[in-house]
C-alpha cells in the first residue's frame, strides 16, 4: 500500500491552474494514516528527539500522531492571536502579503532537540519561520519531515540553505 496514492489530486483549487493535493483522503483511511506515521518515524530511530513540532493547521494531525508514536512532547506554532500565553512572534510570506506565526514562550528549553512536522513543503516559508521560532529558544533542530513535497516551488532548498535536513514521503511535480 502506497502512501501517494492516497493522495487526491484535485484540479483548479484554490484558483484556476493549481492542482490541490488533497491529504484528508489519506487521514481518513486506517491503514494509511498509520503508514505514513510509521514512514516519517523510523527515520529518526536513532536519533534523540524531546519535541515534535507541528504546524497550524494540518501539521497538527499529523504531528500529534508523529510525537505520540515517538512518545515525546508536542508543540504548536500557530497563526497569530490563538495562543494564549507568552509568544515568540514571526512573520512570513504568503502568496499575497505576510502572516504571522507564533510559538508559547516556554514551549521549548534551550538544548531540545525538536522534529518539525508539517502535511506539506511547497515555497518552504512557513517551515522557516518555525526554523527562526525554535532557535530563538536555542533548539537544536533534528529535522524536518513532510508527507507531500512540491519540489517546483523550491522548500528543500530554502530550508537546505538554513541547515535542516527534510525529509518527505512522497512528491509531486
Ligand atoms: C499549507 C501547508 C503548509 C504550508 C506550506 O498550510 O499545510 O503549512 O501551506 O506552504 P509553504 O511551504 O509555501 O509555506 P496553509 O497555510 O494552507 O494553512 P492550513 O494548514 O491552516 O490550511
Ligand atoms: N495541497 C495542500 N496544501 C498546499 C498545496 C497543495 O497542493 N499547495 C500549497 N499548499
Amino acid at each position: 500500500m502506497d502512501v501517494k496514492s492516497l493522495i487526491r489530486s484535485i484540479p483548479n483549487y484554490p484558483k484556476p491552474g493549481i492542482i490541490f493535493r488533497d491529504i484528508t483522503t489519506l487521514w481518513q483511511d486506517a491503514r494509511g494514516f498509520r503508514r505514513a506515521v510509521d514512514e516519517l518515524v523510523w527515520p529518526y530511530a536513532g536519533d534523540r528527539i524531546d519535541k515534535v513540532v507541528g504546524i497550524e493547521a494540518r501539521g497538527f494531525i499529523l504531528g500529534g500522531a508523529v510525537a505520540h508514536q515517538l512518545s515525546v512532547g508536542f508543540v504548536p506554532v500557530r497563526k497569530k492571536g490563538k495562543l494564549p500565553w507568552q509568544t515568540e512572534q514571526q512573520e512570513y510570506e504568503l502568496e499575497y502579503g505576510t502572516d504571522v506565526m507564533e510559538i508559547h514562550q516556554d514551549a521549548i528549553v534551550a538544548g531540545e532537540n525538536v522534529l518539525i512536522v508539517d502535511d506539506l513543503l511547497a515555497t518552504g516559508g512557513t517551515a522557516e519561520a518555525a526554523v527562526k521560532l525554535i532557535r530563538r529558544m536555542a533548539g537544536e533542530i533534528v529535522g524536518a519531515a513532510f508527507i507531500v513535497e512540491l519540489p517546483a516551488l523550491g522548500g528543500r532548498e530554502r530550508l537546505d540553505t538554513l541547515g535542516i535536513r527534510v525529509r518527505s514521503l512522497c512528491q509531486f511535480e
